[in-house]
């Protein structure tokens, strides 16, 4: 039997809600797969903020740096200022476990309708890999005459050769994987002078080391229309820190809803634990309801297991999703009228009934 040691991380508002479910799904696949799950839950989030002052202990960092995984609900409430609240948990596990590749899936779900108004039988699936530890969130800056008529503020966007290189490469290596044909990346470079002409000129050369994948380039503000006009025609997607982030609330409203999105924080060399989340945060408008949407959050632990090296239980609770949404079991946001209890029982059934 195959075991695990998984630190869960709920957070806040909306994220306790579906890291419940994620649970209740992940008994249901150890049952089916005979693997064994140890959890350990961690409180930090704002309420712990407000009860210590801190989002999470001084040691948090390393408290977690034996598990297997991460998997986390979504970190931000209105009672703490939200880049308190992410500098103080999300942001510094994303940096000091190097979980400098995050991964967002944008797949449409058989039984989920498209708010695009697309060609029946247009095909969605596409990857976006986002660089997640430099680029536009950076520390570098500051504000000088605070409150003046002459006040400055500086947001410097810190953009490395290492880690520009590392992550257009990480695109390249997971399309060819993928058996995916084309790698776009986001840029900007008519507007944003010095960082993009050089994620352009890291770009070029990448792309040359991969003559059979097709490459191009775009501007980002052109790349969301298409986005939106044409999504078919993606196979992966690179971009910046910021780009990346913008582009896939986006791409998930595209495939139905921001509740579906799920992301994967990964240190590709596996040094560190990687982190599991959804896409979406903690909804403070919907929190309490029972109506959150559990499949962003579902989606997200199904690649955790991939990652873990569990391709089969993987794709057991994507077939689940699946299933679930073409019977009809879908929360509000979907355009159905289950809450997340019954999407979240729908899973386990299905998950229970796959033969082995
Ligand atoms: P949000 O994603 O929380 O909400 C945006 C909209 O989408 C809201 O109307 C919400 O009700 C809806 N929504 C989101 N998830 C849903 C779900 N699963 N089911 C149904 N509807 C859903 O974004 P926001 O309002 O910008 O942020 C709220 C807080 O969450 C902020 O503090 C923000 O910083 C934080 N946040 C955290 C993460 C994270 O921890 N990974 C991600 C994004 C935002
Ligand atoms: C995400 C979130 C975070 C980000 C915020 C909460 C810092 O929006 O994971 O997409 O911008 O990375
Ligand atoms: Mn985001």
């Amino acid at each position: 039997m195959n075991g695990y040691r998984i630190a869960l991380i709920p957070g806040d508002g909306i994220g306790v809600e579906v890291m419940q479910s994620a649970r209740e799904v992940l008994g249901a696949v150890a049952r089916t797969f005979d693997l064994r799950f140890d959890f350990t839950e961690f409180p930090w989030s704002c309420q712990h903020y407000v009860d210590t002052g801190r989002m999470m202990p001084e040691d948090g960092i390393g408290q977690l740096r034996s598990f297997d995984a991460i998997l986390l609900g979504a970190v931000g409430y209105p009672t703490v200022p939200d880049h308190v609240s992410l500098w103080g948990l999300l942001i510094p596990i994303r940096r000091e476990f190097q979980q400098y590749a995050c991964v967002r899936p944008v797949k449409l779900l058989p039984g989920v309708q498209s708010p695009l108004a697309l060609p029946k039988g247009t095909d969605i699936d596409y990857l976006v890999v986002r660089e997640n530890n430099e680029g536009e969130y950076s520390t570098v800056g500051g504000r000088s005459y605070a409150g003046t008529p002459h006040e400055v503020v500086t947001q410097v966007s810190l953009f490395t050769r290492r880690g520009t290189e590392r992550i257009i490469r990480y695109a390249f290596e997971l399309a060819r994987a993928r058996g995916k044909q084309r790698v776009t990346s986001a840029t900007k470079s008519n507007g944003i002078i010095h960082s993009m002409p050089f994620w352009d000129e890291v770009f070029a050369d990448v792309a040359a080391g991969y003559p059979d994948i097709e490459s191009e380039q775009m501007h980002v503000d052109a790349l969301a229309a298409k986005f939106v006009l044409t999504p078919q025609c993606f196979g992966v997607v690179v971009g910046s820190n910021l780009f990346g982030d913008i582009l896939t609330d986006l791409s998930a409203a595209t495939v139905g809803s921001i509740g579906i999105g799920a992301s994967a924080n990964l240190n590709p060399e596996r040094e560190f634990p990687s982190c599991f989340e959804p896409v979406h945060g903690s909804a403070p408008d919907i929190v309490g309801q029972g109506i959150a949407n559990p499949l962003g959050q579902v989606w997200s632990a199904a690649l955790m297991l991939e990652h873990l090296g569990e391709p089969e239980a993987a794709r057991a609770v994507e077939d689940a999703m699946q299933r679930t949404l073409e019977a009809g079991i879908k929360t509000g946001d979907l355009g159905g009228s289950a809450n997340t209890a019954e999407v979240t029982a729908a899973l386990v059934r299905e998950l229970s009934s796959v033969a082995r």
